[in-house]
């Protein structure tokens, strides 16, 4: 045989199977590599997957994505989720066929027995009796294949992935080991979704109701740092307060300081984890109510506590009032039987001294003295008149005053009381001020004591002095208010005298000048009208008196100052 070596060996080969070996080889390592490739693609898509899916994904948009990478692993024309709801397996998202949403999935159709029973569902053709496709023509008209994977989530099943293709038995076993991983990657996805959701509007509703609460709220920790508050900004407690930021130490926040306040309630909670009540009195004349309570671990150890606070200034100034009316009229219950008393003998003693001053007007010595015994009498009366008229004993009649024209009598009244210290009086008198129903007597008499005070409190003065009567219009949640106000620049009223000066008997005038019951019988005669007799009054600088009567809403031209 005259054979070349080339052929010659080959021949070897092809007789001991070498070749054949090769060849087998060579297909199996081809087949592998197809395959390693093919994981390789679906571990990608996997990784992607699990990277493109979020927390705040919905679960339509979870599908959404898949559907754009899963194409490169496998056929997949259709995807979709179908999920149990009130106790039906219906269509949540089904792309690109969303016009089957909510679609229920029939007990006897192989979806529901696929879900029921948690077993995966291959179907190479699709089966068009099938009670789901038969309900679905449009369905079953473009699909071929179809994948259902339950969706298990701790061994209960939730629902089914389910993929589908336009090509027969486009799927295989392998194929449905993929997309059980598939779906157990998107089961964990959406529960975490869900706890996610659950978790962020619960924090919405707590901080909803944290906001809504109108006061500021703080939670501080232990070390005084203000870790959390709601967003109603804090008061203003000094004239110039720090800027308002986030977080900080609460003492720096709300007092300026730098370090912890000396009476801080946490020192008193570490004793004692009870809550703490405080009143606060500002710098910029606001009344707050501090409440302090106590937040405790785990082991019931202190570990911050919350703190509100609220601006009761119109309450505490209510609640003065009403105090103060209580005790004037306790005093005014009083002082009536006593001046009623009081009044009888009185009589009896000025009639007895001016007759008795008439027989010795021959003896004027006695004469003198006897006159001096009427004139104490008659002071004495006075006073009882007051008395009785604070303690609104006197019913009088009231009828549609014009205020200015009153105030107008009280000043020709005292103007030459007045004109002796060489005050300057100005009118502000609003010319559309409305009537109202009062007795123009008593407000002359509320009018003439408050400027008579207002011209004592001028007699110290050594520059310009000056009283301005004012009457103003102003509304507020009460209703509307004719006001008359009496500014002084005196010497002004001390802050722990401001509360005392309506109660009868209270004076800082010498005996033979001052009884005291000029403010009290002016605020009885306020109270009588509906109305109100206030004060604010700087030491030093003046003092104004407000007279507020109420006004008919009906009756009113337009507001001047509204309050
Ligand atoms: N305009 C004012 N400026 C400063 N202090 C005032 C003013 N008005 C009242 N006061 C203070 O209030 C006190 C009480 O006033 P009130 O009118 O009740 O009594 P009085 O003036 O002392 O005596 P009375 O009015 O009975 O003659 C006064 O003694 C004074 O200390
Ligand atoms: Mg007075």
């Amino acid at each position: 045989m005259d054979q070349k070596p080339d052929s010659q060996h080959k021949l070897i080969e092809d007789l001991t199977g070498v070749n054949t070996s090769k060849l087998n080889y060579y297909a199996e390592l081809k087949k592998r590599n197809e395959e390693i490739s093919r994981q390789n693609v679906r571990l990608e898509i996997l990784y992607r997957l699990s990277r493109a899916i979020n927390l705040e994904m919905s679960v339509e948009d979870m599908i959404g994505e898949t559907f754009k990478h899963l194409p490169q692993a496998l056929r997949c024309e259709l995807l979709g989720l179908a999920m149990l709801k009130n106790g039906e397996l219906q269509i949540r998202t089904l792309l690109p066929f969303q016009s089957l949403l909510h679609q229920p999935v029939s007990r006897d159709s192989l979806l529901w027995t696929s879900f029921a029973e948690k077993t995966a569902l291959l179907l190479p053709q699709l089966p068009a009796e099938d009670p789901f496709f038969a309900a679905n023509p449009a369905l079953a008209e473009k699909l071929r294949s179809l994948v259902a994977i339950p969706l298990l989530q701790r061994s209960v099943a939730k629902g089914l992935l389910l993929v589908g293709s336009s090509q027969v038995g486009a799927y295989t076993q392998d194929n449905l080991d993929f997309l059980q991983h598939l779906g157990d990657q998107l089961v964990i996805s959406i529960q975490n979704a869900q706890l996610y959701d659950d978790v962020s509007r619960a924090r919405k509703n707590w901080e909803s109701t944290f906001n809504a609460v109108p006061d500021p709220i703080l939670l501080i920790d232990t070390d005084h740092q203000v870790l959390l508050r709601n967003n109603r900004p804090l008061p203003k407690i000094l004239h110039v307060q720090p800027a308002d930021q986030a977080g900080g130490k609460c003492y720096f926040l709300l007092y300026g300081r730098l370090v912890p306040c000396p009476d801080c309630p946490m020192d008193m909670m570490r004793q004692s984890p009870e809550p703490v009540y405080r009143r606060l009195e500002t710098e910029t004349q606001r009344v707050l109510d501090f409440a302090f309570y106590p937040v405790l671990g785990e082991y019931g150890e202190l570990v911050a506590m919350t703190k509100t606070v609220k601006d009761v200034t119109e309450k505490s100034q209510m609640e003065n009032r009403l105090l103060h009316s209580a005790r004037l009229a306790a005093i005014g219950e009083m002082a009536a039987g006593v001046a009623h008393e009081l009044n009888s003998p009185l009589t009896a003693i000025i009639g007895t001294a001016q007759l008795l001053r008439c027989e010795w007007v021959d003896r004027a010595e006695l004469a003198e003295s006897l006159e001096e015994v009427a004139n104490c009498g008659l002071r004495c009366k006075r006073i009882i008149k007051n008395l009785l008229t604070f303690s609104r004993q006197d019913q009088v009649p009231m009828t549609e005053t014009d205020l200015n024209r009153e105030i107008e009598r009280a000043m020709a009244l005292v103007h030459y009381l007045i004109d002796k210290s060489h005050i300057r009086i100005i009118k502000s008198l609003c010319a559309d001020l409305p009537e109202v129903k009062a007795n123009g007597l008593q407000i002359q008499q509320v009018v003439t004591n408050l400027m008579i005070n207002a011209r004592d409190a001028l007699d110290k003065n050594e520059g310009e002095k000056t009283i301005r009567l004012e009457t103003f219009l102003k509304r507020n949640r009460d209703g509307l208010w004719a006001v008359v106000a009496v500014h002084d620049n005196g010497q002004g009223i001390e802050k722990e005298n401001l509360s005392k000066i309506f109660t009868p008997f209270f004076t800082s005038k010498e005996a033979t000048k001052g009884t005291g019951l000029g403010l009290s019988l002016s605020f009885g005669i306020a109270q009588a009208h509906g109305g109100t007799l206030e004060v604010e009054s700087i030491p030093g600088e003046g003092s104004v008196f407000f007279l507020s009567l109420p006004v008919k809403d009906c009756s009113v031209p337009r507001v001047v100052n509204p309050g």
